[in-house]
């Protein structure tokens, strides 16, 4: 028997700490990024615009521009849309605060719309009752990766005359009801930061499938300047920019592209390794009365960002917290996916929100838990975290 395993009662802790997540680069990001630096031109470029080719293709959508987050793909896609003082925007409080963040950036309110509590997506019915003469934009996150109900959100948004943008930060390979996200809505944000699906440490690409907007959000993303502005260096013509908006600087840039364009070649083959590992946890737990897995809805591709579950706390002798820290100390990395964005000081403070406000959220956000999910893992890490979940149920169950 190894001497170095430390023990607890009855349970064998792992020596090697398996981390939340770890991004998986082979030698083809490698030798991409090695032809970019010897190229001489390092910011926006071919890579670039071949990255936003293949995405473009991937998600099928009409037109893809790659910026530097989903963050800045998210604020060109409110500001396009003219969103400003006085506008609201309805979204799910479980989200990262990106998605609320930009709005107050423009002077709009985060209008929060409680979620269904079988998969923490936002709620259309709850969207219904938050929309007035002010809403400008509904955001649909699909949490986790799973796809929000898409034709209840768009005949809302529809009926009303309000935009819809989609935020999945966690969904690069969702499809909705045999339709690619990406493909639906006016807009939606995609996230490659180095927790993502498909990443390139930080990054992001909105995909756009109005054609009157196309333009102006390129030229927001780059300060302001012209169409083509990137190409102003090159040798075809000689050409002055004009500033025609005061914009930002969210282009992606080449080295960046190197990586997220091999990651995108692999992101089915990560995708199916992340799903066995979604199923085992899934069949693990479906059995423990103390979790609760989310439910995947029939009509929909997940993509399986994140393994996310609920941990009914009152039917346990420790608190959420304490137990992530109990897992910590098994040699788990955890995170939590999210804390309500209502419960935050800065949205409490600024809008009135409150607990009790929005109780589906309250109560996932209480309760959520999120275990290592990455494709570079294996099945002897997924039966380890599957054991350490057990055992410390074992130890707290009430
Ligand atoms: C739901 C959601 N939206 C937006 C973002 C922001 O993404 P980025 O870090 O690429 O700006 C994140 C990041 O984790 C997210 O989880």
């Amino acid at each position: 028997m190894q001497t170095s395993l430390r023990k607890e009662k009855e349970f064998e802790i792992s020596p090697d700490f398996i981390p939340f997540h770890k991004a998986w680069f082979g030698p083809e990001e490698e030798n991409e990024i090695l032809d970019t630096l010897r190229s001489g031109w390092i910011t926006t470029g071919p890579k670039t615009k071949k990255f936003e080719e293949d995405f473009k293709n991937y998600c099928q959508a009409k037109h893809c521009v790659a910026l530097n987050s989903c963050t800045a793909a998210l604020h060109l896609a409110y500001a396009a849309l003219g969103v400003g003082p006085g506008d609201e925007v309805i979204t799910t409080p479980m989200t990262f605060a990106a998605t609320a963040n930009v709005a107050v950036h423009l002077g709009a309110k985060p209008v929060f719309a409680d979620i269904m509590p079988e998969t923490l997506n936002i709620h259309p019915a709850e969207i219904e009752k938050k929309l007035t003469a002010k809403t400008r934009v509904i955001t649909a996150v699909h949490y986790v990766g799973q796809p929000c109900k898409m034709d209840e959100i768009s005949e809302i948004a529809r009926s009303k005359g309000v935009a819809v943008v989609e935020d999945a930060a966690h969904a690069t390979e969702a499809v909705y009801k045999g339709r690619k996200i990406g493909s639906i809505s006016d807009m939606t944000a995609f996230s490659f930061y180095a927790t993502k699906n498909i990443t390139c440490g930080e990054g992001g690409a909105l995909c756009v499938n109005r054609d009157d907007l196309i333009d102006k959000i390129r030229i927001l993303g780059l300060h302001g300047m012209s169409k083509d502005a990137w190409k102003r260096y090159s040798k075809d013509e000689f050409k002055h920019y004009e500033i025609l908006y005061p914009g930002y600087k969210y282009n992606m840039f080449d080295i960046q592209a190197s990586l997220v364009m091999h990651q995108l070649k692999k992101v089915e083959q990560f995708w199916e390794l992340r799903k066995r590992y979604v199923d085992k946890y899934n069949e693990a737990f479906k059995d423990i009365e103390q979790i609760k897995t989310l439910k995947i809805m029939p009509d929909v591709k997940h993509s399986y960002h994140l393994y996310t579950a609920l941990l009914k706390t009152e039917m346990l002798k420790c608190t959420r917290d304490e137990f992530l820290s109990e897992l910590q100390k098994l040699n788990i990395g955890v995170s939590v996916h999210f804390i309500a964005l209502h419960l935050h000081p800065f949205y409490r403070d600024a809008y009135g929100y409150k607990r009790g406000d929005f109780p589906n959220a309250e109560y996932a956000s209480d309760r959520v838990i999120s275990l290592p999910l990455f494709p570079r893992m294996n099945d002897k890490d997924v039966e380890y975290v599957i054991s350490a979940v057990a055992h410390l149920i074992k130890k707290y169950k009430k």
